[in-house]
């Protein structure tokens, strides 16, 4: 009686044992948490990303503007880009003369010296979770990020981004809206001379 108890217990020991094994790597495979969806800087960026625009400014800024290659297939000339656009601006300031004048070509235009530490991005996805966005502003369905060239998250706040951005007057809370339909139209990079400084949109 004694040793068939003791046969028991094992038997419902090795059982359980064996049950385990095949249940915790299942288990551990339903518990890993995908990456959080948040703005990031695509891997591709700028291979797979097609240069619609430069800004210039008179305080010795160029901007590049660049849209992801699959999203301007998809954007028809409407009124508003694709879900999957992202768009990025990329800077740098210009090149001077030794008393600190912003060097121009015969066409007015700069040459960039030093590259911004940072990079620009939004991108429209309808499935942002809440958890995506910095706080309660929304501009549709745009999130908004910062980067160093490599990818890494630029220490800056992202709400400023938002507040601005919502007061675009062309469409779908872009400011460069015309520029890209334009360039959509002639497939030219259009190159466009902002008279205003800093982030004062033209
Ligand atoms: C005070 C206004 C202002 C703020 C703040 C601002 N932007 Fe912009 N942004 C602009 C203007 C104006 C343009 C158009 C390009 C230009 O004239 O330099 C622009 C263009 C862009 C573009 C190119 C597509 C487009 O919308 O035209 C991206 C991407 C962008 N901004 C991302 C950001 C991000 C990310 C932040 C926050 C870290 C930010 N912006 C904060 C004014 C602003």
């Amino acid at each position: 009686m004694k040793h068939l108890v003791h046969f028991n217990t094992n038997h419902w020991y090795y059982l359980a044992l064996g049950g385990l094994c095949i249940l915790l790597p299942f288990l551990a495979s339903r518990m890993e948490k995908p990456a959080p969806l948040i703005p990031t800087l695509p891997a591709d960026f700028p291979a797979a990303f097609t240069q619609y625009a430069t800004v210039q400014r008179p305080d010795g800024t160029l901007r590049d503007l660049y849209i992801n290659t699959p999203a301007l297939a998809a954007y028809g000339g409407g009124y508003d880009l694709p879900d999957g656009s992202i768009l990025v601006i990329t800077g740098c300031t210009a090149q001077q003369d030794s008393a600190g004048k912003w060097i121009t070509d015969q066409n007015g235009r700069y040459t960039c010296a030093t590259a911004f530490d940072s990079l620009h991005l939004r991108a429209k996805r309808r499935d942002w979770p809440d958890s995506a966005f910095p706080g309660d502003d929304r501009n549709g369905d745009w999130n908004y990020g910062s980067f160093t060239p490599s990818g890494a998250a630029f220490a800056e706040p992202i709400t400023p981004c938002f507040q601005c951005h919502n007061t675009a007057e062309q469409p779908d809370f872009t400011y460069t809206f015309r520029l890209l339909a334009e360039y959509w139209r002639t497939q030219q990079v259009i190159y466009s001379f902002c008279d205003q400084t800093g982030r004062t949109p033209c």
